[in-house]
């Protein structure tokens, strides 16, 4: 198991868009373990590559369910809305009301760069709408409606 550095806003990776993942090398294959026991660490139900300093295409998901990878991630469809607290694991003790749309059907490749959909509705939708935006230097920061909050000490679940 190995952790990484969980970079937070402020830091510049975090705004830059992030590169295509063209090939499966051993050092994709750490990175994205080492993506996965650092979102679990962090108990955290999503993780960008940027954010643990790499700017490349990939993802890696939890909303309780299982872990998801989505290396080179597009969105294809969207529908309705939902408006709920978002958090980041880079804006650490903050969240905010979001409003992202409550289905999601989007396409990514997995470890093999075999493709496949996924679809999601509420967390899930709202988990691939907010790591897909890191991978374009995108922070949900910019999408809060009123004031970034401070967590309450109960809530420490953050994505
Ligand atoms: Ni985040």
């Amino acid at each position: 198991m190995a952790l990484r550095k969980i970079r937070e806003i402020g830091d510049q990776i975090l705004n830059q868009p992030c590169k295509e993942v063209k090939a499966i090398t051993p050092r994709t294959m750490d990175l994205i373990d080492d993506m996965l026991d650092t979102m679990y660490e962090a108990c955290g139900v999503g993780l960008a590559a940027p954010q643990v300093g790499v700017l490349k295409r990939i993802v890696v998901i939890d909303v309780g369910d299982g872990p998801i990878l989505m290396i080179n991630p597009k969105i294809i469809e969207t529908s309705g809305e939902q408006t709920g607290s978002e958090g980041c694991l880079s804006v650490p003790g903050r969240n905010g009301q979001v409003t992202r749309p409550n289905y999601v059907k989007a396409i990514a490749y997995d470890e093999n760069l075999e493709p496949y959909e996924i679809e999601g509705t509420e967390l899930l939708a709202r988990a691939i709408c907010h790591e897909l935006d890191h991978l374009d230097g995108k922070l949900y920061v910019d999408l809060v409606e009123g004031e970034l909050m401070y967590n309450d000490v109960m809530e420490d679940e953050e994505d």
